[in-house]
């Protein structure tokens, strides 16, 4: 029998008894706790087979939760919040005593957004805790943008894949932190960057190693800023390319099963086994939304290798190129 359901009250059921639930969000799939319960915390990362180290992101249902969760909100947090959100933007801001080490990997800061989805917001206004969610995959698969990929990964070793029908943004939220007040990009996302320096001013995207702060017991000699910075994230299991010149990189493999993904052209060659175009018209927004479902589905397909066009360095373009460039990290 399939775990994927529309049943919001046996999710609220689940949630509330400790258990974990795949929710649907507009940007990715999350595997979603409560965020008070250790049982469920736990139960998450071993899911995922992530690392405890790599913190979580907690979701509210509206603004008005954020100074339960967070100590202090400088002030472009709060235009940021006040702009974006519901919406794909995740702050990063000095966590209240209340929320507990394994959600934050032992950092004093909390990662928080408001999920703009109808299902989930729904279901958070309903439970009288916040949800805890990582992206529903395996550690450094490729993030689930539909209820299907969530099953595919996970079986029935969840309970339940809340439906929501496919996520419109299509790539994670853009993480913003804070050093003395002045916001800093952690995680190119869903989020453009030319739409977040219109609200705070110019913004630097920062992806550097920060040595760890925890006071817990973990493992790791380095903790990056964001872990969804790691090098090699967001990966099919076939051999992936990114490339500014498709001509060539076909001859390259000449003679392999190509598939190939553009933006919007096709392209007429006799080695390319599929081709996706992201967006017939040119939208660097509809690209992101297909990007991950076209990676899925290539990825099934036992190519020899994807070969991905670079695309334009601009909106949303630089988020597509930041993962596609991650995905073709060994
Ligand atoms: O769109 C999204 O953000 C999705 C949906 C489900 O909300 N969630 C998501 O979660 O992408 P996850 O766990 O796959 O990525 C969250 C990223 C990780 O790279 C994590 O390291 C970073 O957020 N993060 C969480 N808490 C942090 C903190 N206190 N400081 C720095 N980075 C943090
Ligand atoms: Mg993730």
């Amino acid at each position: 029998m399939s775990i994927i359901s529309e049943d919001i009250s046996k999710a609220i059921h689940l949630l509330t008894a400790e258990d974990i639930v795949a929710i649907p969000t507009e940007t990715v799939y999350g595997l979603a706790g409560n965020i008070y319960s250790e049982k469920a915390i736990k139960a998450i990362f071993e899911t995922k087979k992530r690392p405890f180290f790599n913190p979580l992101i907690v979701h509210i249902p509206s603004i008005d939760q954020l100074s339960s969760i967070v100590d202090y909100i400088p002030e472009k947090a709060q235009l940021l919040a006040d702009a974006f959100w519901p919406g794909p933007i995740t702050l990063v801001l000095k966590k209240k005593a209340i929320i507990p080490d394994l959600i934050t990997g032992g950092k004093d800061t909390v990662a928080v957004r408001v999920p703009n989805h109808p299902t989930t917001l729904e279901l958070l206004n309903k439970l009288d805790f916040p949800l805890a969610a990582p992206s529903a995959n395996p550690f450094s698969s490729i993030s689930p943008t539909t209820a299907k990929h969530v099953e595919n990964y996970f079986k029935d070793s969840i309970k339940m894949v809340l439906d929501g029908g496919s996520c419109i943004s299509g790539i994670e939220s853009t993480i913003i932190g804070f050093e003395n007040d002045t916001p800093i990009i952690y995680r190119l996302g869903s989020t453009a960057i030319e739409d977040i320096e219109a609200v705070v001013g110019k913004i630097e995207i920062k992806n550097s190693i920060a040595q760890p702060n925890a006071p817990i017991n973990i493992k790791a000699d380095v903790t990056p800023n964001a872990p969804g910075m790691l090098e090699r994230h967001y990966a099919p299991k076939t051999k992936t390319v990114l490339t500014d010149n498709i001509l060539k990189s076909l001859n390259t493999y000449d003679g392999k099963r190509i598939g190939l993904i553009t933006f919007k052209s096709k392209v007429e060659n006799k080695n390319i086994e599929v081709q996706i175009a992201l967006s017939d018209s040119g939208s660097l927004a509809e690209s992101a939304s297909n990007l991950y479902d076209v990676l899925h589905q290539l990825d099934t397909m036992n190519l020899d290798i994807i070969i991905a066009e670079v695309f334009p360095d601009y909106g949303l373009g630089k988020s597509i190129n930041d993962r596609l460039t991650r995905a073709t990290k060994k």
